[in-house]
């Protein structure tokens, strides 16, 4: 699979929801925690790929405020793997002028993974190629509420107050909203995600579990992006 027409007409901003990783390692009768690990593998390649086609900004889902509820077992898992693999990707990311930036409340992570990940973006934030921002603790409707709060603090803004400027009160303030989301596994849902910025986003389902998600399938998901006519409401 190649890309249709070069590099015209590529989304700016990808965001993914890396799903499946559980029921992948459950296929293979394995904890699933292996198939966390193995996703590691897929964000590597997708990071690169999407690098390589010019990708300005790549938002990867990788742990909601929801996945809290989750076994602690797991939890710890996730984290302990989050912790290494930051630190281990650090040289990919310099490798590809990649800076790195976090959306969510990650005030909840381990003190471990807070440092490492302030290292990281302190070490790559520099790096002008694309922009990698990791969804951490993400939920849309609580960064929606954190928005809010801050605006009631902030009376000289009451009476201005547009999406514009809503907007800028968000974590993803500066980023612009998705072109395409695309999500894995065969679930047909946002879950939490960006329910602000994905008003107009292009969605994208892959039925691939998110371990076997490669290069190829994100070139297959750019493609069909490229053939769909966005009308934003008008009629051209
Ligand atoms: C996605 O895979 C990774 C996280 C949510 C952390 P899951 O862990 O949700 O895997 P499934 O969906 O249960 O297969
Ligand atoms: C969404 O996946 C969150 C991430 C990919 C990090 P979940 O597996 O948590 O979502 P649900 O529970 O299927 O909606
Ligand atoms: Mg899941």
């Amino acid at each position: 699979m190649s890309l249709n027409q070069k590099k015209e007409n590529i989304p700016s901003h990808i965001a993914i929801i890396m799903d499946g990783n559980g029921r992948w390692a459950k296929q293979k009768s394995k904890m699933r925690l292996y198939g966390h690990l193995n996703g590691v593998k897929s964000v590597r390649e997708t990071v690169e790929c999407a690098a390589e086609l010019g990708v300005n900004f790549l938002t990867l889902y990788a742990f909601s405020k929801e996945n809290w509820d989750r076994p602690k077992k797991e939890i710890k898992g996730l984290m302990n793997l989050l912790i290494k693999t930051i630190k281990k990707e650090i040289p990919t990311l310099m490798k590809n002028k990649i800076s790195l930036k976090t959306i969510g409340n990650t005030q909840d992570l381990p003190l471990k993974c807070q440092n490492n990940l302030k290292e990281a973006i302190e070490t790559t934030k520099d790096n002008n190629h694309m922009t990698l921002i990791l969804a951490l603790s993400y939920s849309s409707r609580w960064e929606i509420v954190e928005a809010v709060k801050k605006i009631i603090k902030n009376k000289s803004i009451h009476s201005k107050i547009n999406e514009q400027i809503f907007s800028e009160y968000l974590t993803t303030n500066k980023i612009p909203d998705p072109e395409l989301v695309i999500r894995t596994s065969g679930e047909h849902r946002i879950s939490n995600f960006l329910l602000w910025q994905i008003a107009y986003s292009e969605f994208y389902f892959s039925r691939k579990m998110w371990p076997d998600f490669n290069k190829q399938d994100l070139i297959r998901a750019i493609n069909s992006y490229k053939k769909r006519k966005r009308r934003f409401g008008k009629i051209k």
